[in-house]
């Protein structure tokens, strides 16, 4: 097992990441001074593949365990679905001390800690992710959220987790898609903070594609240190953790574009591109290095080329996010693998001429 400490004051915790991690969480739950009864919120699929052992491994540590459900997909993330749950842990009459463990994807970790963060003020919160996308950044850092409306994310709180327990091997049930979209958060990481990472990344692809247990307990690890090391120094997001946006200017026009009906990852992957492209058109990346990048992305299985789609759109988009931000549009555009700088000096006529290639 290996372990990245993410140093918050008070609020420091341990992210782990192993193989076979779900068997000692009984156990390390104890370690960490926890007792009695605690609360497992997960959906079916999650719970029908890991909700025994999970739960063995609690019992075999002494815990009373409940579970509640929530049927998958994005919907769940609401404040009706949230409320479900305030009445449920209501009725098993759980209290200020009673953990709450988040069993699944990104969008049972958001909704669970959201849950956490607000019933009864605030109970302890563990995050048991078992997607690709939440091991390497949603389980970590403590953004936790619900939608309503239209506004997706926006009614949450910043809520440390006491623990993150990522067990790689749940990696290996997931749908090929999913994990595919996962790499692009971790193909994300490696160019905004860590050249190495992403030499590795390169010499690995075929070992992380083919879920090798050793290639995937290192791109967990990689991304989880260096998503610990920015929310470190920037925790409530009001400045470096910015970065971690690199692809999701133009990934989310695209995604709106295409009313959502592209993945976030691969959306996230034509939108590292086109920041890639944009620098090197405004002579920061090199040919080279921009080579490397499509060149990863590509093997990773993400697409390399802008979908089709109606340009307008995405302008329009871009345009939409920019009146939210008061007439900028902020860019992370890698300077070089590894690095990367924030701008609103980008032109829509840079963007358009980009993405049309
Ligand atoms: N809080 C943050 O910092 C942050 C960051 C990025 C994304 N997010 C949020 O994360 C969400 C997306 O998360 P996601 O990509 O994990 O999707 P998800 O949570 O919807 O999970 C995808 C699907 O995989 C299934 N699944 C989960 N684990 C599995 C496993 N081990 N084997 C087989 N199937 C499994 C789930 O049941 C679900 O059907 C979005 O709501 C997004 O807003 C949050």
């Amino acid at each position: 097992m290996k372990k990245v400490r993410l140093r918050l004051g008070s609020n420091s915790y341990d992210i782990c990441v192993g193989s076979g991690l779900l068997t000692q969480t009984g156990q390390q739950l104890k370690k960490i001074g926890f007792s009695d009864r605690l609360v497992i919120i997960t959906d079916p699929i999650v719970k029908s593949l890991y909700g025994n052992t999970l739960k063995q491994s609690l019992a075999s540590g002494g815990f009373k365990v409940i579970i509640l459900e929530v049927p998958e997909g994005e919907e769940q993330k609401s404040l009706e679905t949230a409320a479900r749950l305030y009445s449920e842990l209501s009725s098993f009459h759980t209290e200020r001390t009673t953990p709450i463990l988040a069993l699944g994807g990104g969008v049972i970790g958001d909704l669970a800690g959201f849950v956490a963060a607000t019933y009864l003020r605030g109970v302890p919160l563990i995050q048991i992710p078992t997607t690709l996308l939440a091991q390497v950044d949603s389980s970590i850092g403590g953004k936790v959220a619900v939608n309503h409306g239209q506004l997706k994310n926006k009614i949450g709180a910043f809520y440390q987790p006491r623990l993150v327990i990522s067990d790689i091997n749940a990696l290996k049930t997931l749908p090929g898609e999913e994990f595919i979209n996962g790499l692009a958060e971790v193909i994300k990481s490696a160019v905004v903070w860590d050249k190495e990472f992403f030499d590795f990344l390169e010499r690995s692809l075929d070992k992380i594609k083919s879920l090798d247990d050793r290639a995937l307990e290192e791109i967990v690890f990689r991304s989880a240190r260096i998503k610990a090391e920015v929310v470190e120094k920037d925790e409530k997001d009001l400045g470096l953790r910015s970065i971690l946006n690199y692809g999701h200017t133009v990934g989310h026009a695209i995604e709106s574009a295409l009313d959502f009906k592209i993945a976030h990852g691969r959306a996230v992957a034509v939108g590292m591109l086109v920041a890639g492209r944009i620098s090197n058109k405004l002579g920061m990346l090199d040919k080279n290095e921009l080579i490397r990048l499509e060149d990863v992305i590509g093997r990773a299985g993400l697409p390399t080329a802008v979908p089709n789609l109606k340009l307008e759109k995405v302008i329009q988009a871009i345009e939409h996010d920019k009146k939210i931000l008061r007439g900028k549009i902020r860019f992370v555009l890698p300077r070089a693998i590894g690095e990367v700088f924030i701008t609103d000096e980008v032109s829509l006529s840079l963007i358009e001429q980009v993405l049309v290639g």
